[in-house]
């Protein structure tokens, strides 16, 4: 079997490991992948945005399923491109991913549908914006209609923020949406969906500020853990009941049917369950902890779904911390280039983010640049390991979280 992957991430490297791992055999391209997926897939160096070039390529190489890690290659119709020249790859089309490229699509199907979310408006003119901001309480949260690579959420804790908000993400936006500002704690599930069929994988929790304690500004995340003993089984069970199952209802009903990964950033607060955004595709570092405790066959789990065939996801009791190693400056300036040591980890595995291999030696290419993910019977041992790891190859140029699963217990 051939396999194409789209991106070149720790997500990416963690789904090219995870195939690589149920069955070695398994051919992996990977577009344009990164320096620690070379030793398990052929990497190679084309534009993800040149889709008639991954076209191309999927067909001269007989490609019999792709997989696209990221929202860009989505939202610009990378599936439909595919799916028109009898090409099969898991993830929606560019109608369907809209459940993550537009906000307002977004909102207007989850109230639509009576699915709980954050009260909100949208707005294209300033001057409507601003009156309504004066009449929220605060925090309030901003938000710009369309993909922004995290750079579009804006919690405002004063009115002169929340107005400055406004102004700055009208000027490059059609629209934003405002919403009320949820208490709680979040989690993220992700489940492979083939319109209504939905097979759910473990959930987890991602860190997305830069700084300990939820400091600074978002990251694309700076670690992750699974699973979440602060959320149980029943929240779990309502999240798929009152969240999941209806929203794959719904985009049945308007037309676009939803196939690929669907994943739901949730926030459980005092009077339930409410869903803060939905991505079409794998979350980022979640994935990287998903994978490592998932014990079933992927490739096998994608392609039964594809068949609508029922299907349940076995996973490892174990628990799995991961933690992510950045360029310091990130998510602002920072430097590539740099020399990148490789951590060794005994029950754990280290995802490449951002590497580029130099002879033989890794060399920094991103902002993120690599995540441990440590597995152990419990989150605090899992936790432990991560971090031994990552300190033995953090250096000046180097920084991480310290938080990352400290729990409360
Ligand atoms: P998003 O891109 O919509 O996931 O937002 C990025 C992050 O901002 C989320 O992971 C939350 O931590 C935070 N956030 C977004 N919307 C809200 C909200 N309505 N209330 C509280 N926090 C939010
Ligand atoms: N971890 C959130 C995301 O992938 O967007």
């Amino acid at each position: 079997m051939k396999i194409l992957i789209i991106g070149g991430g720790g997500r990416e490297h963690a789904i090219a490991w995870k195939i690589h791992n149920d069955d070695p055999k398994t051919q992996i391209f990977a577009i344009p992948g990164n320096g620690g997926m070379e030793a398990i897939a052929s990497c190679v160096p084309l534009n993800i945005n040149d889709h008639q070039a991954l076209l191309g390529f999927a067909i001269a190489h007989d490609v019999d399923l792709t997989l696209v890690g990221g929202e860009e290659p989505l939202s610009k119709g990378l599936v439909d491109l595919f799916a028109s020249n009898g090409l099969k790859a898991f993830g929606p089309t560019k109608k369907a991913a809209q459940i993550e490229s537009s906000k307002r699509f977004a909102k207007d199907l989850m109230r639509k549908y009576g699915i709980p979310t954050a009260s909100y408006e949208v707005f294209s003119e300033y001057a409507s914006a601003l009156a309504y901001v004066r009449k929220q309480s605060l925090p309030i949260v901003i938000k710009a209609d369309g993909l922004a690579a995290g750079k579009g959420v804006v919690i405002a804790t004063d009115y002169s923020m929340a107005e400055a908000a406004c102004k700055t993400l009208l000027a490059s936006h059609l629209c934003i949406v405002i919403e009320e500002y949820l208490r709680g704690i979040e989690f993220s599930l992700m489940a492979f969906v083939n319109g209504t069929t939905i097979v759910p994988m473990a959930i987890a929790q991602d860190y997305k500020r830069v700084g300990n304690g939820g400091k600074g500004p978002n990251t694309g995340g700076m670690g992750a853990y699974s699973p979440v003993p602060s959320i149980s089984r029943t929240t779990v069970s309502l999240s798929m009941e009152k969240v999941m199952k209806p929203i794959t209802i719904a985009l049945v009903n308007e037309g676009c049917p939803f196939v690929g990964v669907l994943y739901a950033g949730f926030m459980k607060t005092a009077t339930g369950i409410k869903v803060i955004e939905f991505n079409a595709r794998f979350g980022d570092p979640e994935t990287e902890v998903v994978l490592a405790r998932m014990k079933s066959n992927l490739i096998d789990t994608i392609l039964k779904v594809l068949n609508h065939e029922s299907v349940s996801i076995r996973n490892s009791h174990d628990a799995a911390v991961g933690v992510v190693l950045a360029s310091k400056g990130y998510p602002y300036e920072y430097k590539k280039g740099m020399i990148v040591s490789i951590p060794k980890i005994t029950n754990g595995v280290c995802f490449h983010m951002g590497t580029k291999l130099a002879d033989e030696t890794y060399i920094s290419s991103g902002g993120r640049v690599l995540i441990v993910v440590a597995k152990e019977a419990t989150l605090k041992l899992a936790r432990r390991k991560a971090y031994e790891s990552i300190i033995s190859v953090a250096n000046e140029h180097l920084f991480y979280r310290d938080d990352i699963a400290l729990l409360n217990d």
